[in-house]
């Protein structure tokens, strides 16, 4: 690649973090663990020769095989039309509907098996079973007013802001069955960012509910839908109508008044639209059927928009052989629908495979750490899917509570950080029984599905490590130079796939041009190109690929820390505060110092009823000293309460960086305890 042809978006430029590509990885290679017997005799992929199947030589073609997954109206003509690069179109000249492939072509075969468990928070509320053909008549019944009363049609949008309910699903599929183009907000925004998202769409129907259970309280969520459309209006676009679900039928859950003429109550609205059936609409493979707006480095959050087609047999094929779901299987994963983890392997996937799928309302440590271990064991969960996050947390509350519980997974994923060995091993111990499989998944909004994996029927698994490519992604790690490393080279820099695959997003709504800056211009050959090779796409992540050819995820390119010259991943120094016994949860920032160009600031919680010490904080200091070297050497390490988080559980390290370089943290009133700020603040002095 030469750079002139291709000038790097500002986002990319290379700062004091992302200078150097070619790093040396402390963190040590972990020694493999086999799938177990009983697993490999079960599941749906075990034959090596897969990879050859879909190796580049067989590319796109090899893709058929995902797509015939889907029951098409009509059989697509070209598998994958490149002459526009970098927008790729699968499948084109098939004609297909996403709704009829989760719903209605079960109904022969599955119609009284349960689709989706709803498991409300109120342990006292019982849950809720809700078979295929149950939700054939709920999705039909929605789509029949979304069409006949808001005059909805193929290629409109429509926002939701739903929270973990099965209304969700239905809603989602309600729209997939008209064409309409739907836009979940992940309930836990707040109403401004609701609004810009609605604004951005330009969605004329809002779709929400009045309240739901979180942390043992009735929240009011409609109150937000009303500051969405004011936001909405401020920045010029109208909403027409304001739908409401009752989270209690027959009640009103919420403190504001419904507004005349806007707002409607759904379960009241829908008794018109009772035994009614609409046919589902067949669509070009490359309508979009979602938007699902993802922030990137920099600038406002963009709209990443999924086909139908291409997106539907991605999750589909990645469900089956990844998640090794079977139609009899009880699949939980405890991600929320607001987020791409959701839409793919909640919804979308699991259900065209035919799956129950287990959709939990609440927080997972609600009323305590033993909650998840009892839905699975009520449910029969045997596919258990969550976040290191998550697992980190339940480990620090409730460290033997899997071990009361009579649940047992056959399979067990983590997804969306980057997993400390020490943290995987209990997940795999104690979680899993050392009975269950586990695969480290590693995507993005923008892939649709999974990039790299382990097949579980046929790789062993290694702690901390992603695992290769799964079968059809071709990944390439280039330097900053653009020189491609060496596969196997153990050295890390930024990973790109060279391929185009059905299931990546196909633009960002309303901005094709920063897609393309963002996405495909860094490493391109040469942008007059048709050819799809001199196109790879940028993941913004850091990786690198060990002498067996699994990837460890080094973090976002932006997660780096340079101390003196040396690239540290933000994760090797987490994970060695993490071999310290009292540690439960680690999060490293840059400090700016004038020698060192960067040194690292350590922030640690411990596991309930430890007092907080300096002989703590020097062993975690040593820990980390002996894992990676004297150059990782905290500036210090602060024992805190609780770390600063995001309603969805990610540790906001933005927050501890600002008050470790000593600037103001900015709004933290999105935080899910924006209380701790001040305490941190007053620990670090
Ligand atoms: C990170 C979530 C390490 C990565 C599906 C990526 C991971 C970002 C893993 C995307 C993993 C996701 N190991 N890091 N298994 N999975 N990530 O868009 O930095 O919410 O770029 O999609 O999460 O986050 P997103």
């Amino acid at each position: 690649m030469s750079d002139d042809k291709s000038p790097r978006p500002a986002a990319q430029q290379p700062t004091a973090e992302v200078s150097e590509a070619q790093i040396a990885v402390h963190w040590p290679e972990e020694a493999y663990f086999p799938p177990p017997p009983q697993f490999i005799a079960q599941a749906n992929l075990t034959d090596p020769d897969i990879f050859a199947r879909f190796s580049l030589d067989k590319f796109p073609e090899c893709f058929k095989e995902f797509a015939d997954l889907l029951d098409w109206y009509k059989y697509w003509e070209t598998t994958l039309d490149t002459s526009n690069p970098p927008f790729w179109r699968w499948f084109v000249g098939g004609r297909i509907n996403a709704c009829y492939n989760c719903v209605d072509r079960h109904l022969p075969k599955y119609r009284n098996k349960t689709a989706i468990h709803f498991v409300p928070e109120p342990e006292h509320e019982a849950v809720h079973h809700l078979t295929y053909q149950e939700l054939y008549v709920r999705v039909n019944e929605l789509a029949a007013l979304l069409r006949d009363f808001c005059g909805l049609k193929a290629g409109d949008r429509v926002t939701l802001h739903m929270p973990m309910v099965a209304e969700l699903p239905v809603t989602m599929l309600a729209c997939a069955r008209l064409g309409v183009i739907h836009s979940q907000v992940f309930s836990g925004f707040s109403g401004k960012a609701c609004g810009d998202r609605i604004a951005d769409s330009e969605s004329r129907v809002l779709i929400t509910m009045d309240a739901y259970y979180r942390g043992g309280k009735l929240l009011d969520h409609k109150e937000k839908a009303d500051i969405a459309v004011d936001e909405a209006a401020k920045a010029g676009h109208q909403v027409d109508k304001v739908l409401i679900w009752q989270r209690h039928p027959g009640q009103y859950s919420s403190a504001t008044t419904p507004v005349e003429g806007r707002d409607v109550l759904l379960n009241e609205r829908l008794r018109q639209y009772r035994g009614q059936r609409v046919a589902p609409v067949s669509l070009p493979a490359e309508a979009p059927l979602f938007l699902m707006y993802t922030s990137g480095t920099t600038g406002r959050p963009k709209g990443c928009q999924h086909s139908v087609g291409g997106y539907l047999a991605y999750v589909a094929w990645t469900s089956k052989n990844i998640q090794d779901i079977h139609p009899e299987d009880v699949y939980w994963c405890m991600a929320d629908i607001g987020w791409i983890t959701g839409h793919s392997y909640i919804v979308y996937g699991p259900l065209a495979l035919a799956a129950s799928s287990v959709v939990y309302e609440g927080v997972p440590t609600h009323p305590d750490p033993g909650r998840p271990w009892r839905i699975a064991e009520e449910l029969d969960v045997n596919i258990f899917h969550t976040s290191p996050t998550a697992i980190r947390a339940l480990r620090r509350d409730g460290p033997d509570e899997p071990t009361k519980y009579h649940h047992h997974f056959k399979h067990m994923t983590t997804v969306g950080e980057p997993i400390e060995p020490e943290v995987w091993k209990w997940y795999h111990k104690v979680v899993g029984k050392g009975a269950a499989v586990i695969v480290d998944t590693w995507w993005q909004t923008e892939t649709g599905g999974f990039l790299c994996s382990t097949v579980p029927g046929i790789h062993p698994m290694k702690p901390g490590s992603a695992g290769p490519a799964i079968p059809g992604i071709h990944p390439v790690i280039y330097d900053d130079e653009g020189q491609e490393l060496p596969s196997g080279s153990g050295m890390a820099g930024n990973i790109c796939i060279r391929n185009p695959w059905p299931g990546a997003f196909q633009t960002i709504w309303k901005d094709p041009e920063r897609y393309v800056r963002q996405y495909y211009s860094r490493y391109c050959r040469d942008p007059q190109s048709k050819d799809w090779r001199d196109w790879p796409y940028l993941a913004g992540d850091g990786a690198m690929q060990a002498a067996d050819g699994y990837y460890r995820i080094l973090g976002r390119i932006d997660d780096v820390i340079n101390v003196a010259g040396h690239r540290l991943g933000t994760k090797e120094i987490e994970s060695a505060a993490l071999l310290v016994p009292e540690v439960v949860e680690a999060a490293v920032v840059p400090v700016s110092d004038d020698v060192k160009g960067k040194v690292p600031d350590l922030y640690v919680s411990l596991k309930p009823g430890l007092v907080p010490s300096a002989a703590i904080a020097d062993k975690v200091a040593a820990a980390v000293v002996d894992e990676i070297g004297a150059i990782a050497r905290p500036r210090r390490v602060v024992v805190v309460p609780d770390m600063p988080k995001t309603r969805s559980g990610k540790i906001m390290r933005r927050v501890l960086a600002a008050i470790s370089n000593g600037q103001d943290p900015g709004d933290v009133s999105t935080l899910a305890n924006p209380e701790i700020v001040g305490s941190i603040r007053d620990l670090a002095k």
